[in-house]
């Protein structure tokens, strides 16, 4: 311990995930120091497949708050999905019914956004760093951790935020007395892949089908993203592309639509599971984004939320930095789940309505049916999946 370097910080922030990243950006245009750690390289976030849908709110978050604007030029504005079932598909215009729309752009475009202006702002992350460990969040907390020239450092910090994502370290070191855990499991994964093909489509298709869910989602004009419902114990070296192809044309085509294909570039099963930590704050320890919960991908909700944690939880330290007043950060768990619960349960209602369980009998099916014909039949119906979808008002 004695020969570790001490380095001194305000905010010490686990993760450089969007959420690390954008919150020692906001804080540092506030005048607010941080130290960003991140035990994975900077090649390996950058090349990892993510999710890929942005609420306007969130691009505003890249664009006005100074990070990018190469969203507005390299993404795409989506107006609007289509819900396909019985082999008709059926648009939500979100546009018409909410007046709002989303932007297809990949979360590790926002990675690079953000690490590129975190880099050009002499922002100081550090990538690679292993043996992170975090202490007296109740007081003056620490972290020790080694860089990735094996110097050790013990890094003092007023607060420490935990963005270090669904594997958090952060998170188990809040007592259990002191917290509860919420968690929801589903019988079934997501089978992702990257194709070299054109669009099928113009905007996202969500399709339900006796055979199971798929969504047809994009990249860029060459290469599209994929997805179909599997078993969560799937191996993708059980999937070559003619069985693939087929999972697809049984879940989408028909009634002159028909799915583009091409090789397959890449393969992966996504388990996912509804997570949420409650409260996301102990002590001086401030969770946000996947580190605090997590939502089946369905909704395309888990980027957003995270970016909207740090945005809260931003106003927090500002607040106590410039005032000295800690109501806004006391007020942080509180208002973070207030969002994270309605997409909890709009992501559950996304993936229920649309995935197809092994044992529906026929009782069950027509049910999804008779809830999937409400909804799109229906302006009501379809206004509440287009604001849950494009982001609830009041969170800008
Ligand atoms: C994508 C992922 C999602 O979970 C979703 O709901 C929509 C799009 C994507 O990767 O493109």
């Amino acid at each position: 311990m004695s020969q570790r370097k001490v380095l001194t910080t305000q905010v010490a922030i686990m993760g450089a995930g969007p959420a690390g990243l954008m919150l020692s950006h906001l804080l540092a245009r506030a005048g607010i120091e941080s130290v960003v750690l991140e035990i994975r390289s900077h090649q390996e976030i950058a090349e990892t497949v993510r999710a890929g849908i942005l609420e306007a709110g969130s691009v505003n978050m890249l664009v006005d708050g100074g990070v990018s604007d190469r969203v507005l030029r390299d993404g795409h504005r989506h107006d609007g999905i289509e819900l396909r079932f019985n082999g008709e598909s059926h648009r939500i215009d979100f546009q018409g019914l909410v007046g709002e729309s989303v932007w297809l752009y990949p979360q590790t475009d926002v990675f690079l956004d953000l690490s590129a202006r975190r880099k050009a702002d002499g922002g100081d992350v550090r990538y690679a760093v292993t043996d992170a460990t975090i202490h007296d969040i109740e007081s003056k907390p620490k972290v020790w951790f080694t860089d990735a020239d094996g110097v050790e450092y013990e890094l003092r910090a007023d607060f420490i935020t935990g963005a270090d994502g669904s594997r958090s370290h952060c998170r188990v070191q809040i007592p259990e007395a002191q917290r509860k855990w919420y968690f929801h499991e589903y019988p079934f994964a997501w089978f992702g892949i990257l194709a070299e093909a054109p669009r099928s489509s113009e905007e996202l298709i969500y399709a339900n089908s006796e055979h199971g869910f798929a969504l047809i989602s994009q990249r860029t004009e060459t290469v599209q993203r994929m997805y179909f419902q599997c078993d969560p114990g799937e191996d993708v070296r059980n999937w070559d592309e003619d069985r693939i192809w087929d999972a697809f044309r049984s879940r989408v085509n028909g009634n002159g639509f028909e799915v583009k294909e091409g090789p397959v570039i890449d393969k992966t099963v996504l388990k996912f599971r509804s997570f949420v930590h409650a409260p996301m704050r102990h002590g001086n320890l401030f969770l946000a984004g996947d580190a605090a919960h997590t939502v089946p991908p369905t909704g395309a909700k888990g980027l957003n939320l995270a970016l909207n944690d740090v945005r809260v939880l931003f106003e927090g330290f500002d607040s106590f930095y410039s005032t000295g007043s800690t109501v806004l950060l006391d007020a942080y768990s509180g208002r973070a789940l207030d969002r994270v619960w309605k997409a909890q349960q709009f992501s559950y209602w996304m993936t229920s309505m649309l995935h197809t369980a092994a044992d529906a009998d026929d009782f069950s099916r027509a049910r999804q049916l008779g809830e999937l014909h409400s909804v799109v039949s229906s302006r009501h119906g379809s206004a509440y999946l287009a604001e849950a979808y494009t982001g609830w008002p009041g969170a800008r």
